[in-house]
């Protein structure tokens, strides 16, 4: 049988760096990486669970794999970060910028617009937009350096791209208490997009392509009351599964979408598009 298009898809021998590889979106990116060939560079803060989770991708999907601890706010742990991958596994081709931070203290996280202080707000800030853009910056350099072109993705989210309903959240429960979607997350997030359309104009020269996988609420223990109070917002009537982002994320990591750049990959189940 012909495989030519299938090919496209096929990430054999390319190394993936996943920042956030660990959480609850990142292993499944990482799995489908994997799966589809790349050798993984696994990044989250905890050098014993990216290493941990390393492991278990070479044991299930026959690849290198590789983890590494990094802080994305702190441009020295970014830099050390980029030189090991690339002493470990050579050129480095695909970034998947994912890493967001939910904050330690969910009250101040969670606090409202009124009350939000401006130490919580950086410290969301300094993780999801310097975070991205450091992480952007030494990859993007290498693969300049490199002179071999690259795919770089990066996750928003769609509350970047409208914002949430707050009446969804009435009677939520989720990591052990009511909880909300603060305006730091949205104007974090939006500004993954600026910086996602910003570097795809600049870098194309180069061979680097830079899109945004956006997705919308996916389910991880939510309680019933929040669910279905989502889900009716949503024309396909639930919230997502983790494994629906993986596609996205294979499609703009490979030569499939070759031609895409500063592109927003929306994966929302409808919710924008009414
Ligand atoms: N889960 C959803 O419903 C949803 C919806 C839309 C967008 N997103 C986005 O998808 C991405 C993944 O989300 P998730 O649900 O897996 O979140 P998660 O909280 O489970 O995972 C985020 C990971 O980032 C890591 N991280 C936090 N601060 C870091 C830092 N300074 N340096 C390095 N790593 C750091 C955490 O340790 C964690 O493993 C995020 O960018 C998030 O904003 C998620």
């Amino acid at each position: 049988m012909n495989s030519h298009y299938k090919s496209f898809f096929d990430l054999d021998g390319k190394t993936a760096i996943v920042t956030g590889a660990v959480g609850i979106l990142g292993q499944g990116f990482c799995k489908g990486l994997a799966e589809f060939g790349a050798n993984v560079a696994v990044v989250d803060l905890d050098e014993g669970r990216c290493a941990a989770f390393a492991e278990e991708l070479e044991r299930d999907y026959n690849r290198p794999a590789a983890g590494f601890a990094c802080d994305v706010s702190d441009p020295e742990s970014v830099s050390n970060m980029v030189d090991r991958v690339g002493e470990r596994f050579g050129a480095i081709n695909i970034l998947h910028n994912n890493a967001a931070s939910k904050s330690a203290d969910l009250d101040a996280f969670f606090a409202t617009t009124e009350k939000y202080s401006l130490h919580e707000w950086r410290k969301i800030m300094s993780v999801n937009v310097d975070g991205m853009f450091l992480v952007a910056q030494a990859v993007g350099a290498q693969m300049q350096k490199q002179g071999t072109g690259g795919s770089i993705i990066q996750t928003s989210s769609i509350y970047g791209l409208v914002s949430s309903d707050k009446r969804i959240y009435e009677g939520s429960f989720y990591l052990g208490r009511q909880i909300s979607n603060p305006a730091v997350y949205s104007t974090s997030k939006a500004a993954v997009v600026g910086l996602t359309r910003y570097l795809a104009a600049n870098w194309g020269d180069a061979g680097i392509r830079v899109n945004a996988l956006v997705p919308a609420g996916v389910e991880s223990g939510q309680n019933e009351t929040f669910k279905s109070r989502y889900s009716a917002r949503v024309p396909l009537a639930r919230m997502a599964k983790p494994d629906e982002m993986v596609g996205a994320l294979v499609y703009l990591a490979s030569d499939a979408s070759s031609y895409v750049t500063g592109h927003c990959l929306v994966v929302d189940g409808g919710l924008s598009a009414w």
